[in-house]
């Protein structure tokens, strides 16, 4: 018997997520070094402890993270990472259920619950956790408009 090759999940690389102090510091940076322009201004996402906003480019976007209260998840991060620095990768994949299952049935973890939460784009999310990616902090969204 051959061993099966399991199924390709990631998509389309949809966003980097960085870390900020400061989310209108960095944009400014982004501004003057890059000519880069914000595309969705800061806004509030209480559920996850964050202020987020989004620079597009050509193929993907930046997703800029700032603490939102004393709870955020953020501030672990920017303790080890003073300047902030880059937090994770967002790939779409095509049923978030599915992959959640097969995240665990490979042997993964899934941050939290496990139960999918809306994300930034308003679609549902998970996180795997970085020890078992080569830590590198994976974000798995479901693919924006399919909902
Ligand atoms: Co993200």
């Amino acid at each position: 018997m051959g061993h099966a090759m399991p199924e390709m999940l990631l998509g389309r690389l949809n966003h980097v997520g960085i870390a900020c102090v400061s989310i209108d510091e960095t944009v400014a940076m982004y501004e003057q070094l890059f000519g880069a322009t914000v595309s969705t201004p800061k806004f509030a996402l209480p559920a996850q402890g964050v202020w987020v906003a989004f620079i597009d480019v050509a193929n993907s976007q930046l997703e800029l993270i700032e603490p939102l209260g004393a709870e955020s998840p953020i501030h672990g991060f920017l303790k080890k990472n003073p300047n902030g620095g880059q937090h994770h990768m967002c790939f779409e994949v095509a049923d978030i259920i599915e992959a959640r299952d097969a995240m665990r049935a490979r042997g993964a973890t899934i941050l939290g619950t496990g139960e999918p939460r809306i994300g930034a784009h308003g679609v549902p999310i998970i996180f795997v956790h970085p020890k078992d990616t080569g830590g590198v902090l994976i974000e798995l969204m479901a693919t924006p408009g399919d909902h």
